[in-house]
């Protein structure tokens, strides 16, 4: 990758790289090439996790739903809810939002994970509309107001500018309107494959991922079945930001939305982040036996005040 920042410098004891910003905020021309690279490595890699993906249009006509206890029970009933569904990705949660009664809007920058939900949504004839846009570019052009917007599972990681984004997700929101996010704990990032010796967990920089998006898709985020592949190298890299638990916070309260609930899980949901991991019931993972218990994932809900 080139031309994002400027100087670069190591993080200690990683493979990964960090680009130091002239601004603490990113300047818009910043802002637009970081997403456009993260765009071009989430196309890259996107064909590769659905190539593993059979029989998704089967799974959701038969009732199939992706969703976990932790984001159901934040989210409350989605029975006629305007839900957006912020950094959708190829849709299978969306399907699942919307089987459950909710009227959905998906919004994903990569060009083959909104090919792919299109095409599931017609398939299983689940409706629900699919928008391929970074996220910040459509806040800005939409006249929409909903009732719930979600995010989950990986995704605020990607997005350059925490303020941007809880503003643009209040912006969104009616009165009275909820933001529901079920987040991979920071933390998780600093305990990167061997357990304990991993990046640190404040970098207050962008980071650039010299491997791009990973190949994450594996057994355990599979509803309905995986054929065994090889692991897709990418040659895309892509700039993720490591926003702590108090970055997120802090975003959420500063943009006027008023926290209701914050939640610290056990265990991650459908992910294995590092080595030696315990599978639980239900497609969770616990820190391995040897290692003390850690909070692994997150989640927040927040209200948009009446006035
Ligand atoms: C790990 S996936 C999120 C998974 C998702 N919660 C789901 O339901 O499957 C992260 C997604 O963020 C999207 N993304 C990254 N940067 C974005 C941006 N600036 N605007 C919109 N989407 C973005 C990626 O294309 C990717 O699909």
């Amino acid at each position: 990758m080139s031309g994002v920042g400027g100087e670069t410098y190591a993080i200690p004891h990683s493979s990964r790289v960090c680009y130091k910003l002239a601004t603490v905020s990113p300047t818009e021309e910043q802002r637009r090439r970081m997403h456009e690279q993260n765009r071009q490595s989430w196309n890259a890699v996107t064909p590769a996790h659905n190539r593993k993906k059979i029989g998704q249009s089967e799974f959701f006509s038969k009732g199939g739903d992706t969703l976990f206890p932790e984001e159901l029970a934040l989210l409350g009933s989605l029975d006629g809810v305007r839900l957006l569904h912020m950094q959708c990705n190829c849709g299978q949660d969306t399907l699942s939002l919307a089987r459950r009664g909710a009227r959905v809007t998906g919004v994903d920058i990569c060009d083959e994970a909104i090919a792919f939900a299109r095409q599931l949504a017609a398939e299983s004839g689940i409706p629900a509309e699919f928008h391929r846009s970074d996220l910040f570019d459509w806040f800005e052009h939409t006249s929409e107001r909903f009732d719930v917007a979600f995010s989950s599972y990986g995704s605020v990681g990607w997005l350059c500018d925490l303020g941007r984004w809880a503003t643009g997700v209040r912006q969104v929101l009616r009165p009275g309107g909820r933001l529901v996010l079920v987040e991979f704990h920071p933390i998780v990032w600093s305990l990167r494959a061997d357990g304990l010796r991993g990046d640190p967990y404040f970098i207050d920089a962008p980071i650039t991922e010299r491997a791009g998006v990973g190949d994450y898709v594996n057994a355990a985020l599979a509803p309905s079945g995986f054929e065994p592949q090889p692991i897709f190298e990418n040659p895309v890299p892509a700039v993720s930001f490591q926003w702590t638990l108090a970055d997120i916070l802090q975003a959420v309260i500063d943009a006027g939305l008023q926290i209701t609930h914050v939640r610290e899980y056990p265990h991650a949901n459908g992910c294995e982040p590092f080595e030696g991991m315990r599978a639980l019931a239900g497609r969770r993972y616990v820190m391995p036996a040897d290692m003390p218990s850690m909070p692994l994932m997150l989640g927040l809900a927040a209200i948009r005040p009446v006035r």
